[in-house]
C-alpha cells in the first residue's frame, strides 16, 4: 500500500515517529523504497550533492523535475515529495501554481516544498485548495541563505522564536499537511511540534520533533569532511567506495581482473540461465 499525506497525519494522532530521506536518482531511491522509508524528498539540495554547487539558489525546476521522475520511477511505497526551487514560486502565484503542477504531472510527485512564510501562506492554501499538497519548511531556510547571512540556527531569540512558532500555526492554518522545522533549537523544535496538528519533520531541530530527515549523501557518510552537526553518519560510503575502486584499479593494473568468471567464451554454449538471458538476451550465449 502506498502512503498517502493523511497516513502521515494518523501517525501523528498516534504518536508514531517516522523517516523522511531525499533521494535524487533510480537506484537510491528504490533501494530506500525497499527499506521501507515511508517519505522520500527530491530536495533541492540536489544542488550541493548531485551538481556541485554551494547553495541551492542556482538550481532549476527542470534539474529538479529531472531528478524527481528519476525518482518516482524507483518507488512503488514511499510518498514522493518534490522541493520546489528559488524562483519556481516567487515572481507570481500563476507562476507558482503551474510549476507546483509540474512536480505533480510531469515529475510524478505526490507532493510539492515550499520554504518560509508570508506570501507562502497564502500560496499554500491556494495550492492545497487545489489539490497539491503542501510540506512547508521554516527555521533555516537554505533558499533564503543571503538574507540570513549565512547558514545559522534560527529562533535563538524569543521574538525570532515566536515568530517561527506564528508562521507554523499560519501555514498549518492554510492546509499544509506536514513541516520541515530545520535548524532551530531543540526546545523549540519540541514546542512547534507539540503545538501543531500535523507532523514536523525536523533536521538540526532535536529529538522531539514528530519526524526526522536527513540528506541521503549525509547520512551514508558520502559527503566531505565537515558536515554540521546535525548530522549523524550511519555508514561510510565513501570509504567503502575508495576501497572498492583502489581494489578495481589494482585487479585491473595487476591482470587479475576480469578473471574467466567473468569473461564469455566462443562457440555454442548451453541456453543462458533465465536471468542472463533477460540481462543480456537470448542471442547472446557463452
Ligand atoms: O533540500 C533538502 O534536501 C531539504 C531537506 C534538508 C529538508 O530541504
Amino acid at each position: 500500500m502506498s502512503v498517502t499525506i493523511k497516513d502521515l497525519q494518523a501517525y501523528k494522532r498516534e504518536g508514531r515517529r517516522f523517516a523522511m530521506l531525499t533521494a535524487y536518482d533510480f537506484t537510491t531511491a528504490r533501494i530506500l523504497d525497499e527499506a521501507g522509508v515511508p517519505v522520500i524528498l527530491v530536495g533541492d539540495s540536489l544542488g550541493n550533492t548531485m551538481l556541485g554547487y554551494d547553495t541551492t539558489l542556482p538550481v532549476t525546476m527542470e534539474e529538479m523535475l529531472h531528478h524527481t521522475r528519476a525518482v518516482r520511477r524507483g518507488l512503488k511505497n514511499a510518498l514522493l515529495v518534490g522541493d520546489m526551487p528559488f524562483m519556481s514560486y516567487h515572481a507570481s502565484a500563476e507562476d507558482a501554481i503551474r510549476n507546483a503542477g509540474r512536480f505533480l504531472q510531469d515529475g510524478g510527485a505526490n507532493a510539492v516544498k515550499l520554504e518560509g512564510a508570508g506570501r507562502v501562506v497564502e500560496l499554500t492554501e491556494r495550492l492545497t485548495a487545489m489539490g497539491i499538497p503542501v510540506m512547508a519548511h521554516l527555521g533555516l531556510t537554505p533558499q533564503f541563505v543571503n538574507q540570513m547571512g549565512g547558514f545559522k540556527v534560527q529562533g535563538r531569540s524569543d521574538e525570532a522564536a515566536e515568530r517561527i512558532q506564528r508562521d507554523a500555526l499560519a501555514l498549518q492554518e492554510a492546509g499544509a499537511f506536514s513541516m520541515v522545522l530545520e535548524g532551530i533549537p531543540a526546545s523549540l523544535g519540541g514546542l512547534i511540534s507539540r503545538r501543531l496538528d500535523i507532523p514536523t519533520i525536523g533536521i538540526g531541530a532535536g529529538p522531539d520533533t514528530d519526524a526526522q530527515v536527513l540528506v541521503i549523501q549525509d547520512m551514508l557518510g558520502l559527503s566531505g569532511e565537515r558536515v554540521p552537526k546535525f548530522v549523524k553518519r550511519f555508514a561510510d560510503l565513501r570509504g567503502a567506495m575508495t576501497t572498492a575502486v583502489g581494489d578495481f584499479m589494482a585487479e585491473v593494473e595487476g591482470g587479475t581482473f576480469p578473471g574467466p568468471e567473468h569473461s564469455y567464451g566462443t562457440g555454442a554454449a548451453p541456453s543462458p540461465a533465465p536471468a542472463e538471458a533477460a540481462i543480456y538476451g537470448a542471442a547472446d550465449k557463452g
